[in-house]
């Protein structure tokens, strides 16, 4: 029996040097401490010892319970400190590695003025509108005012889809749209993409954008066009701007006026970029709506008058950004629009 017991015991050592896993150390525990396990087995002889050798027996075979109690519980412990270093290693972080660099877009520069511009005039009181792209004769001539002879009306100017729609060469016919649905009093705005039969170059190009205003109450004056306006470039360009109204001629607008800001690169003093005038290009046309224009919306022009503005909005953004080339705007080229 002592024997039996002494070999148990090698042989649990054996299995404990060799053991790789948690499972094979709780199989062999099972094994060999178990209820029908092989040290049960053997004390299960006892009895058939003398009274004299049962003692001593019962002794070692406690110590070798022990031993191998023992030594199983600090194999385990043993492996499972391997197993979590392990895991350590495997899920080590470097938190120093810089991260990932992802693209977050933005808004087009377009879009950006665009908005900004709308904010304003919401905070101004003014309804913001649209309208149709293919846009019919009537509303984007007729009821302007601009007469059959008009050269804007050209064939050659602009692109027709029939004899009775085109594809609308400014925003002023959201202004007709405005005044039938919502009569005076009114102010609205209106943003959106505008079609000329243009030669694509560095300030043209077939497709671009305008912004158009409109306000009609009792009692509206140049006063008022002249501060809406200032206020609204001050507000895109800075307090230092000054303004300059030139007279102009629209169909739909009598008086006229073309508007110019001071240059955005010289700031007055005259330089190459405004061929020395001190003055950024014509930025936009306004004047006071033609008495013709409210009748043609069903308004009596001799109780109301109003004032109405159209502008670039392409052009804005170009004098805002100090960009040379319209072309760039309707590219799509990353590294452009990446600087914005
Ligand atoms: N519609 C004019 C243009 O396209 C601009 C404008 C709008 C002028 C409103 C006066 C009043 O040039």
């Amino acid at each position: 029996m002592l024997d039996k017991l002494m070999n148990l015991r090698e042989e649990v050592k054996e299995r404990l040097n060799s053991a790789d896993s948690i499972q094979s150390i709780m199989d062999t525990k099972v094994e060999y401490l178990g209820k029908k396990g092989k040290l049960t087995d053997i004390l299960k002889e006892m009895g058939k010892l003398s009274a004299e050798e049962r003692p001593k027996m019962g002794k070692v075979a406690n110590e070798i319970r022990d031993y191998l109690e023992g030594s199983i519980e600090e194999k385990m412990t043993e492996l499972k400190e391997a197993e979590k270093q392990a895991t350590i290693e495997k899920e080590y972080l470097d938190v120093t590695i810089p991260k990932k660099q992802k693209d977050i877009g933005h808004l087009h520069p377009l879009a950006e003025t665009k908005r900004q511009l709308e904010d304003l005039f919401l905070s101004m009181g003014f309804k913001v509108l649209d309208g149709p792209e293919i846009e019919t004769v009537e509303n984007n001539f007729d009821l302007l005012n601009s007469p059959l002879d008009h050269p804007s009306r050209d064939m050659s100017d602009t692109f027709y889809m029939d004899k009775d729609h085109v594809l609308r060469s400014h925003t002023s016919p959201v202004q007709i749209r405005a005044m039938k649905e919502y009569g005076a009093p009114l102010k609205m705005i209106s943003a959106g993409r505008t079609f000329r039969n243009d030669e694509v170059d560095d300030t043209h190009s077939p497709m671009f954008h305008q912004i158009e205003g409109l306000v009609v109450d009792k009692n509206i004056s140049i006063a008022n066009l002249k501060s809406t306006i200032k206020t609204v470039l001050i507000e895109l360009f800075g307090q230092e701007l000054d303004t300059r109204f030139r007279p102009h001629y629209f169909p739909f607008t009598e008086p006229s006026f073309e508007v110019d800001v001071t240059c955005t690169n010289c700031g007055g003093k005259g330089c190459e970029k405004c061929n020395g005038t001190g003055w950024s290009m014509e930025l936009l046309g306004c004047g006071m709506v033609h008495p013709n224009v409210l009748r043609n919306c069903g308004i009596d022009p001799e109780v109301y008058t109003g004032f109405a503005f159209g502008m670039g909005l392409d052009r804005l953004v170009m004098v805002k950004h100090d960009i040379n080339n319209l072309r760039l705007l309707f590219d799509n080229d990353k590294r452009f629009l990446d600087q914005f």
